[in-house]
C-alpha cells in the first residue's frame, strides 16, 4: 500500500496541471435543441442516436484496419500521447468512454503494468496479488465492444478483473459519483448527441484531482495544409471506406462529423463549463486532432 501511495503521488506530481487557466465562456446548451447535426445533415436528436448506432454497427468489424488506413497508423501515436498525459498508476480506477474496440484501455493497462513491473524490481515485497486496478471500457455499441473483447482475448487480457467491458451511454454513465481517477474519450465525443451532458457526466464520475482527457478530430487552420487535408478527408477517406469496408456513407459521416465538431477553443470552453479546471489543449499534426485536458479540483 505504501508503494501504491508513493506511485499515486508521483503520478499526480509528474502530471500536475500548469497554471494556465482558460476562462469559461458562455455556451448555449444543446440540451435545449431538438435538432442536431449528423455530419452535415440536420436530424432530430432521437434520429442521431439511431444513425450513429448504425454507423458503428456497420463499421465494427473493419474499424481497426480502417483506423490504421485512414490515419496512416498515426492514431496509435495519438493514443500513446493521450495515455502518457494520463500518467496511469497501479490501483487506478479508469474509465474509457466510447472505448469501442479497446485501444485506449489496452494502452492504459499496459502503462500500468510497466509502472508495476518497474516498482516491483525496486520493492519486490510490495507485490500485491489483489490489485485493485480497474480499467472500464464503456461504449454504447455492443458490436464495437464485441470486437474489443475478441482483441482482448488475442492479447491475453480476457477475463482479467482489471479490464471491464460495459455497455453504456456517455450521457448517463452507470458509475458512482467520484469513483474514477481518470476519464478518457478518444474519437467518441463528436458522436454523442449532447456533448454538454457527456462532459457533466465525466465531471461527476471523476474523483477530486481526477483528470479528463479527450482525443478528437479537430480543426486545421494552416493555409495550404487545410486544403490538402480537406481533399484527403472528403475524396480519399469515403472512397477507402467503400473499398475496404464496403460502406462509403459511414466514412462520409465520420469526415463530416469532424468538421461539425466545435473548434479547439470552443470545446475547451465547453469543458470548463462542465466544471473542469486548468483546461488546456494540444494540437497534433497541425490540429488534425487535438487532446483536451481538464482537472476536477
Ligand atoms: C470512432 S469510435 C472510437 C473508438 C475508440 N475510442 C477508438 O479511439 O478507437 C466512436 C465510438 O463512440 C461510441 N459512441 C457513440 N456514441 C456514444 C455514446 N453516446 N456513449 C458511448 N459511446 C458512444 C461508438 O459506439 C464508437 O464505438
Amino acid at each position: 500500500m505504501a508503494l501504491r501511495h508513493t506511485l499515486r503521488q508521483f503520478s499526480r506530481k509528474s502530471c500536475m496541471f500548469s497554471p494556465r487557466l482558460l476562462q469559461a465562456r458562455n455556451t448555449s446548451s444543446s440540451a435545449e435543441s431538438h435538432a442536431t447535426s449528423f455530419g452535415f445533415r440536420q436530424v432530430s436528436e432521437e434520429q442521431k442516436g439511431k444513425l450513429v448506432g448504425e454507423v458503428f454497427e456497420s463499421v465494427a468489424s473493419k474499424y481497426d484496419v480502417m483506423n490504421d488506413l485512414m490515419s496512416l497508423g498515426l492514431h496509435r501515436l495519438w493514443k500513446d500521447r493521450l495515455v502518457s498525459k494520463l500518467c496511469p498508476f497501479p490501483g487506478m480506477q479508469h474509465l474509457d468512454v466510447a472505448g469501442g474496440t479497446g485501444d485506449v484501455a489496452f494502452d492504459v493497462l499496459e502503462a500500468i503494468n510497466r509502472v508495476e513491473q518497474r516498482s516491483l524490481q525496486v520493492l519486490p515485497a510490495e507485490a500485491d496479488a489483489e490489485d485493485e486496478t480497474r480499467v472500464y471500457v464503456c461504449d454504447i455499441n455492443p458490436a464495437m465492444l464485441e470486437v474489443g473483447k475478441q482483441r482482448a482475448k488475442k492479447r491475453g487480457l480476457a477475463g482479467l478483473p482489471s479490464l471491464q467491458w460495459v455497455e453504456g451511454n456517455a450521457e448517463h454513465l452507470d458509475f458512482k459519483d467520484e469513483s474514477m481517477d481518470g476519464y478518457t474519450i478518444a474519437f467518441g465525443i463528436r458522436n454523442v448527441t449532447h456533448i454538454d451532458r457527456a462532459l457533466k457526466e465525466a465531471h461527476r464520475v471523476l474523483k477530486k484531482g481526477g483528470r479528463f482527457l479527450c482525443l478528437e478530430l479537430s480543426h486545421v487552420s494552416m493555409p495550404g495544409f487545410k486544403q490538402i487535408y480537406d481533399m484527403y478527408s472528403f475524396a480519399v477517406i469515403p472512397a477507402v471506406g467503400q473499398y475496404v469496408a464496403g460502406d462509403r456513407n459511414s466514412y462520409q459521416y465520420l469526415v463530416e462529423s469532424a468538421r461539425k465538431f466545435p473548434t479547439q477553443e470552443r470545446f475547451a470552453s465547453m469543458i470548463a463549463d462542465a466544471g473542469f479546471q486548468d483546461v488546456q489543449y494540444e494540437n497534433l499534426v497541425g490540429g488534425v486532432v487535438a487532446i483536451h485536458s481538464g482537472f476536477k479540483l
